[in-house]
């Protein structure tokens, strides 16, 4: 096979926030990506930075009384340590602040100028007159101009759900500094990305580069009409790079944040005696980046267009990935799973999460849900009973011995194992990890099968069977190392110690191909544990926050709740996770691209009678409802609609219920499904109508 030449890249983080779980999908995918192709024996350049600029960090660095360089630095110091407890090995870890990353997007912008994409206009911002700053729509709030609801950003209402713009919003503040916004004009910069619409209507569409469901959300969304100018330059006071030919003004972050992604491979090209037009200007390297998907537009649209200016190569693939979310639900600090990476690195073992992501992942979209009891039944079942088990059940057995000179028979098994090797490289190559990690484990059931039925422990008891013995631990040991091979891209320290234990280091997915004879065992050390579910409790026990569920009043990204509120399809609203000067709304970002049937039929949907209900005195919200499935079958469930119905009239009543819900412990109870109704707004959040069938419905009938 040819040796392919692959630089790879991670979003790049804001310097502003913590690394937390969330973040981890991304990183722990791209890191598994890499090592798969380092272990086939391509060469693979994986570079990754810290996002660093924008209008967050200059006031929070301003706000905590140090420098922002001060500030960018601790923070990178903080994420480079974040991500080694993880095992993710980038090859280069930059910041968009460094000299390479301004030289390349002053070269970028004179050859976007020369193409012809900019242009210049006046327009009217709100501004902070205290903190001497341009609001983005999310820096403002104020009350609702329909409803009235205070405190709402400067965008959409969340009581109402109608969206306005932040010069609408009543008795407006700037979050900062909580001073009455001016209107003020200024001179923006924009690049005409309807100049390139031709050029992106082919580039997203043909060639593969993108996941089919994205090229379509991209065709629906935005190519079907004229593209908007994109925004590019801040006035001051912004954190960033001031603009050589527009003294006074800077680049938007967004600007020469995927330019980090040059800048990064550009130091390591430096400190590896390589040429970057050798990595970035070569049709024989392929470019991948790995991002999520409420930054799509920018890797998709404006991208692109500014690698064909500047006469960069363009992106081979962009892989996009769904949201985590934590036993069903957004990462919630109120509930303790916005979880960072330093606390997950205290209580658990980061080849768990490392392996249950593995499990998760696919080349799709779709959310992917940290179920913690599957997570923890998950890695006591495969990790420690299915791979581990192979062997600690043998390798005592044979550590005197080694293993067998020859390679006895086996029935086939190695040569299975083996053979499966083609597919689960496909299935990676693919990111289709969940299945690698699927076919890695039927061949582990196969393996401790071959243990069950040899019993070598039985065996042992009589040294007659000495030979025997040697036998069948040479054969599990060899297949126990075939499935460290291909799990070493996902468990990096399983392979090394497995390495050690068959004194071979496991450095290429082929040796999965051929079995090792005749050497020597080395006394065998644990491998893995088996989960503590104490210790979960107690990592989420540590990252509850009781206050986060109190209205916000500090600046977006100190803010609790405004970091996640991207996560899971939460609100459409374009990326609201770049509190850190994140995307313009100018559409909404594919959160939740479809549903297919197949999505929705697995959703249970059932009509249930209500045979009682009462207050639950602690909950503002809840009423405890008892529902009758039809037959013998009940369900608990805690329904927040205490604001719209009295107990004593909705007994009786039918409705419709999500039967197959995960169950939730609350602190009241357990609530075993969900209820359906309509509205959800309205200012007192009265508005709650609860879905009815026709009547003759009967309870347990199903919804289509
Ligand atoms: N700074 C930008 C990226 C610039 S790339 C030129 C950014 N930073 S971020 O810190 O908000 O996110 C970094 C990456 O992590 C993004 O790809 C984002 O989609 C991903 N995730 C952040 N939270 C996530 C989850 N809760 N779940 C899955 N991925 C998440 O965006
Ligand atoms: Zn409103």
């Amino acid at each position: 096979m040819t040796q392919r030449r692959l630089l790879v890249t991670a979003a790049l983080p804001y310097a502003n926030g913590d690394i937390h779980i969330g973040h981890l999908v991304e990183y722990i995918q791209t890191d598994i990506w890499v090592r798969f192709q380092k272990l086939c024996g391509n060469r693979c350049v994986f570079v990754c930075a810290d996002d660093t600029h924008g209008t967050a960090i200059m006031l929070r660095a301003r706000q905590e009384k140090r420098s922002e360089t001060a500030l960018i630095d601790d923070m990178r110091t903080k994420h480079v340590a974040d991500f080694a407890g993880f095992g993710i090995e980038f090859d280069n870890y930059g910041s968009t602040h460094c000299d390479e990353n301004r030289a390349l997007c002053a070269e970028f912008w004179a050859a976007i100028r020369k193409a012809g994409l900019v242009s210049e206009r006046q327009i009217e911002q709100l501004y902070d007159p205290v903190e001497q700053t341009f609001l983005a729509d999310r820096f403002v709030k104020g009350k609702c101009p329909k409803c009235g609801t205070p405190d709402q950003y400067g965008d959409n209402c969340e009581k109402c759900f109608s969206t306005y713009s932040a010069t609408d919003l009543v008795d407006a503040y700037s979050v900062f500094s909580g001073a009455k916004p001016e209107l003020r004009p200024s001179t923006h910069w924009f690049i005409r990305t309807e100049d390139e619409h031709a050029f992106l209507a082919d580039w997203t569409q043909t060639g593969d580069h993108l996941h089919p469901d994205v090229a379509g959300w991209l065709a629906s969304a935005f190519l079907s009409e004229a593209l908007h100018d994109w925004d590019v330059s801040r006035p001051a006071k912004y954190f960033g790079f001031e603009i050589p030919d527009a003294p006074g003004n800077y680049w938007y972050v967004w600007f020469d944040a995927p330019i980090g992604y040059i800048a990064s491979t550009h130091q390591w090209c430096k400190a590896h005696g390589e040429k970057l037009e050798d990595w970035w200007r070569n049709p024989s390297v392929e470019v991948h980046h790995f991002i999520g998907k409420d930054i799509t537009r920018f890797h998709t649209l404006f991208w692109p267009v500014m690698l064909k200016a500047a006469g960069y190569s363009l992106p081979t693939k962009i892989h996009i990935h769904g949201f985590l979310t934590v036993d069903g639900e957004k990462m919630s600090k109120s509930k303790g799973t916005f979880v960072r990476a330093t606390t997950y690195l205290k209580h658990l073992d980061p080849q768990w999460l490392r392996y249950f992501y593995a499990t998760k992942l696919t080349p799709k979209l779709d959310n992917l849900d940290l179920n913690l009891t599957e997570f923890a039944d998950k890695i006591d079942v495969d990790l420690v009973g299915k791979i581990a088990n192979l062997a600690s059940r043998t390798a005592n057995f044979v550590q005197a011995s080694g293993l067998s000179a020859k390679y006895p028979d086996d029935g086939g098994l190695f040569a299975d194992v083996a053979a499966a090797g083609a597919e689960i490289a496909k299935a990676y190559e693919a990111c289709d990890f969940n299945l690698a990690m699927r076919t890695i484990m039927l061949l582990a059931d196969r393996a401790n099968k071959y243990v069950n039925d040899t019993t070598p422990w039985k065996l042992n008891k009589d040294p007659a069977n000495a030979a025997q013995v040697q036998d069948i631990c040479t054969v599990v040991l060899n297949v126990f190392r075939q499935l460290a091979t291909y799990l070493a891209p996902v468990l990096p320290k399983l392979a090394a110690d497995a390495g050690a234990l068959l004194n071979e280091p496991i450095t290429s997915w082929n040796q999965s191909q051929t079995p090792l004879v005749g050497t020597p065992v080395a006394k065998f050390q644990h491998l893995m544990n088996r989960v503590d579910r104490k210790r979960i409790e107690a990592m989420i026990e540590e990252s509850r926050d009781d206050l986060a569920a109190k209205p916000k009043t500090e600046a977006p990204g100190t803010s609790p709740a405004a970091d996640i509120t991207s996560a899971a399809g939460a609100s459409p609203a374009a990326g609201t996770s770049q509190w850190n000067d994140g995307p313009e709304p100018l559409a909404a970002e594919p959160l939740a691209l479809t549903c297919s049937i197949d999505d929705f039929t697995k959703i249970d949907l059932r009509v249930a009678r209500i045979i009682a209900a009462e207050h639950v005195p602690e909950a503002k919200k809840l009423l405890r409802l008892t529902l009758s499935l039809g037959g013998e079958e009940k369900r608990n469930v805690f329904a927040g609609i205490k604001s719209a119905y009295k107990p004593e009239d909705l007994v009786g009543r039918l409705i419709i219920c999500v039967a197959n819900l995960a169950p939730r412990q609350m602190k009241f109870g357990l609530s075993e499904g969900m209820v359906a109704a309509a509205g959800g707004g309205g200012p007192e959040g009265k508005e709650i109508y609860l879905l009815e069938p026709d009547s003759g419905a009967k309870p347990g009938h199903r919804v289509h």
